[in-house]
Order: structure tokens, then C-alpha cells, then sequence
């Protein structure tokens, strides 16, 4: 997987940022008169981050990359490619990336834009990156690839369950410390599919459910077709199989297909013999990170790189150039199955990609709080002045209203003394 010609390119930084408040899935499903076990297990959900009205994709994003830059130290001046995968962008014209681009003072000179394909915008932006760094038009600069989302499917629908919003950032470079990745491991996969859309009068979006799910696994099969073209036998050296992870027991699925795939036949998970087998390599390759997942919900099109975290966060010196398989699907549909290699320095960073003292400070909401929260997130982009402090937001930055059609933005607290756009 190494190609002497070349030095390696891959993942440098990760961060996640997440709404400040979160609704518990027992919660939910006691509200909804469903067995909370069907959330819980059925799903494999914890909870779900919720967005206020003064968060949205631009300060989730904004949050995540600034995180990245400065925990891993790298120098917004150094940027040279910023994007922005979204299904959830603040504007049908101008992208949320150009917003984020003034927000971290990233030099006139980068190239900024969004990119959309529902869950998979991020590793378009991803991939496209990988291709400018090896092309050599990156000059020895970075990306920054900036997954955000905020997944909406409104109040007592099939899709309730699998909301969830936050952004993941990564800096993509050369001789990456986190995760490499090699172009020529790299599979693509694309069919016109109405499993999940959002007509541009809709805030929330329209799934066919289970439809979505088959989508999901015909693209797993064929993007990883294109990516390992036979070469099967790299299965048994994997240290772990990364899905997209809408609700966590999708992994689940998705796992079962890839065994489907690996042995050329069915896995009939009611015979002790596959169920044993299918359960070993699930605990083994899938299940240890999922955690994140389970915490958050569905952020779209940052799942995959949300289980990404929970990797690398958890990762021993012993992991050195380990190998990890990459699955990233989005609706629609568009999908990608590639290989990566655990970086020899990637464990000195694992306490660096560690959320969980932020997910643990996070506020519980009742069922009356978040409709509430739901309610005025919808009226809030009409909203002239918001105010953060009504929504427990006191830090960082936060949508304080559109004026004169214009989106508002205020750093917050100890951060009040960055410029405000
Ligand atoms: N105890 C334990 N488990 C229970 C249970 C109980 N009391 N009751 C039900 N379950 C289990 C079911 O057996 C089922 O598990 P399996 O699929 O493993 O059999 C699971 O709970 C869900 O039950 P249902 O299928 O009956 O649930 P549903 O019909 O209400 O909807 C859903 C489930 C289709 C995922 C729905 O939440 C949905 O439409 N979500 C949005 C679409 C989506 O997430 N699609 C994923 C693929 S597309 C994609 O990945 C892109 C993206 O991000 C959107």
C-alpha cells in the first residue's frame, strides 16, 4: 500500500463539535409510546445532539475546524482548500464554507466551497482533496475538509430516532499523523435512488426508510468492488471496519454485507455457526467504535468520521500502519469504500481526538424542551435578534439573527474578542 514515488497523504487533524444539548433515547421513545428498547437495541442509539436555535451548520463547522487547527497546531495560513460537505446549508446560493473561511481568517488565496450529496458531501470533499495534494497543485498546503450537519426528519415520523447534528473537521495533508490513505484503494459507486431527499421546500427530510437501507447495502457492495477489485484476502489484516452510521445498528447491517461480500455468500444469522462468526467479527472490527455514534445520533455526512474518532482516540502504539476500511455512503445515492493505515504517531494524538468530556457536560432535555428547541430552530432564520444565553450557549460561536437578509454571527464569552462578521 505504500508507493515509494510518492510521500503519504491522508488524515493530519480531527475534532468534533456538537450542539450543547442532547435528548436521551429512553426519553424519546416513553414520549412516543414505543418500547424504548426499540431506540436503545433496535436502533443502538443513546442519544441524540440537538441544535438550538443559535447553532447551526456555520458554527458547528466553524467550532470543529477551529478545534482541529489548534489542537494539532496547524496555521490557518497554511490552508489552501477549504470544503464544506453539507445537506444543510444556511443559503441556496452562497455556501457555508466562504462563512467559516472569514470566521478562521484562512488566507485570500484558498480555494472555499460546499460540497452537497446528502451523508457522502464530506468524502467527496475528502477524495477531491487527496486528488489535489497528489497532483502537486497543493504546493505543500493543506485542506481542510469540514463534515456538518444538522439532521432534521420532524416530530413523530419513522425518522425521528436517527436525528442528531454536530460537524467533524480534518486537515488533509502530506506525511498525515492520524490516518493515510492511498489513492489506488479508492472505490466509487453511483445510482439515481429515492431513498432519502429533501425537496428545496422542505426543512425535513423525506426517507423511504427501508429502502434506504437496501440503497445503502447494493453501494457498500459496489463501491468496495471497485475499490479492492478481487483483492478480498486484505479482509483478514483489517483492524477495523468503519461504516456510515446513521443509527448504530446500520454498522451492524453493514457488516453483515461485508461478510456477504468477503465469503461470496449469504450470512443467515439464525444458524448458530454464521451468528457465531458474524458476532466475532463484529465485536472485533465494528463494535469497539461506535460509542460516539451512539452519543450523537446521525450527523449525516460526518458519521463515518465520527466513528473515524472513536478509532483514533482509543489507538496503541502497536497500531502502526495497521490497516482500516472506510465506508461512507450518501443518499441519493453516492458512495465510497476506501483503505486506510493507522500513522505510526497516530496513538500520541489519541488524547487530542477525545470528546467525551464535551459530550459529557452536554444539557438533558425534557420531551417539552426539545419541541420547543425543535419549534424555534425552525422560526429562527426568520429571527432578527436571538439571544444565545436563552438557549444555555455562553461560549464559542453562535447565529444571533438575519438582518437586512443578512446571517449574524458573535464569538461568545472568552471568545468574544474575535472579530464578528
Ligand atoms: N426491542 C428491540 N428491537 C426492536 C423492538 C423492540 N421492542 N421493536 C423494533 N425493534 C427493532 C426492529 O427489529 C428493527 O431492527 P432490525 O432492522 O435489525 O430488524 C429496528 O428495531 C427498527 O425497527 P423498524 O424497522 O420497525 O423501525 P421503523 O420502521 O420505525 O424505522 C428506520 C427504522 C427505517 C431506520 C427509520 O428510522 C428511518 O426511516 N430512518 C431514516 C432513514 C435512514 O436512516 N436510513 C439509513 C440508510 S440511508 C443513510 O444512511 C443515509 C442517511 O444517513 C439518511
Amino acid at each position: 500500500m505504500t508507493d515509494s514515488h510518492h510521500p503519504p497523504v491522508g488524515i493530519d487533524a480531527l475534532a468534533l463539535a456538537c450542539p450543547k444539548a442532547f435528548i436521551a433515547m429512553d426519553t424519546l421513545a416513553e414520549a412516543r409510546g414505543v418500547p424504548s428498547a426499540k431506540y436503545t437495541q433496535g436502533l443502538g442509539q443513546e442519544k441524540m445532539a440537538i441544535a438550538s436555535p443559535v447553532e447551526d451548520t456555520v458554527t458547528l463547522a466553524t467550532a470543529a475546524a477551529r478545534r482541529a487547527l489548534e489542537t494539532f497546531d496547524v496555521d490557518p495560513q497554511s490552508i489552501g482548500t477549504l470544503i464544506v460537505g453539507t445537506e444543510t446549508g444556511v443559503d441556496h446560493s452562497k455556501p457555508v464554507a466562504v462563512y467559516v473561511h472569514e470566521l478562521l481568517g484562512l488566507p485570500e488565496r484558498c480555494r472555499t466551497f460546499e460540497t452537497k450529496h446528502a451523508c457522502y458531501g464530506a468524502s467527496a470533499g475528502l477524495t477531491t482533496s487527496l486528488d489535489w495534494i497528489a497532483s502537486g497543485r497543493a504546493r505543500g498546503q493543506k485542506a481542510l475538509v469540514i463534515a456538518a450537519d444538522i439532521a432534521s426528519y420532524g416530530l413523530n415520523t419513522p425518522g425521528e430516532p436517527t436525528q442528531g447534528a454536530g460537524a467533524v473537521a480534518m486537515v488533509i495533508g502530506e506525511h498525515p499523523r492520524l490516518l493515510r490513505i492511498h489513492p489506488n484503494t479508492i472505490g466509487d459507486y453511483t445510482r439515481q435512488v429515492m431513498d432519502f431527499w429533501r425537496p428545496l421546500y422542505s426543512k425535513y427530510a423525506l426517507a423511504d426508510g427501508h429502502y434506504s437501507i437496501e440503497c445503502y447495502l447494493e453501494a457498500l457492495a459496489g463501491a468496495r468492488a471497485a475499490a479492492l477489485d478481487g483483492g478480498d484476502e486484505v479482509f483478514d489484516e483489517l483492524l477495523a471496519c468503519l461504516y456510515h452510521v446513521p443509527f448504530v445498528k446500520m454498522a451492524h447491517k453493514a457488516h453483515r454485507k461485508e461478510l456477504e461480500c468477503v465469503h461470496h455468500r449469504p450470512f443467515d444469522l439464525d444458524t448458530a455457526d454464521d451468528q457465531a462468526r458474524f458476532d466475532a467479527s463484529y465485536q472485533r472490527l465494528v463494535a469497539p467504535w461506535l460509542s460516539l455514534n451512539a452519543q450523537v445520533g446521525n450527523i449525516y455526512t460526518g458519521s463515518l468520521y465520527l466513528a473515524l474518532m472513536d478509532l483514533i482516540r482509543q489507538s496503541q502504539a502497536s497500531w502502526a500502519d495497521r490497516r482500516v476500511s472506510l465506508f461512507s455512503y450518501g443518499s441519493g445515492c453516492g458512495a465510497t469504500y476506501m483503505l486506510g493505515q493507522i500513522a505510526p504517531s497516530a496513538h500520541q494524538w489519541a488524547g487530542h481526538c477525545d470528546p467525551q468530556a464535551d459530550l459529557d457536560q452536554r444539557r438533558r432535555l425534557s420531551v417539552g424542551e426539545y419541541e420547543a428547541m425543535i419549534a424555534a430552530f425552525e422560526r429562527a432564520e426568520r429571527a432578527e435578534k436571538l439571544d444565545p444565553s436563552d438557549w444555555g450557549v455562553l461560549e464559542g460561536l453562535a447565529y444571533v439573527g438575519t438582518q437586512d437578509h443578512q446571517r449574524q454571527y458573535r464569538w461568545l464569552g472568552r471568545d468574544a474578542l474575535t472579530p464578528a462578521v
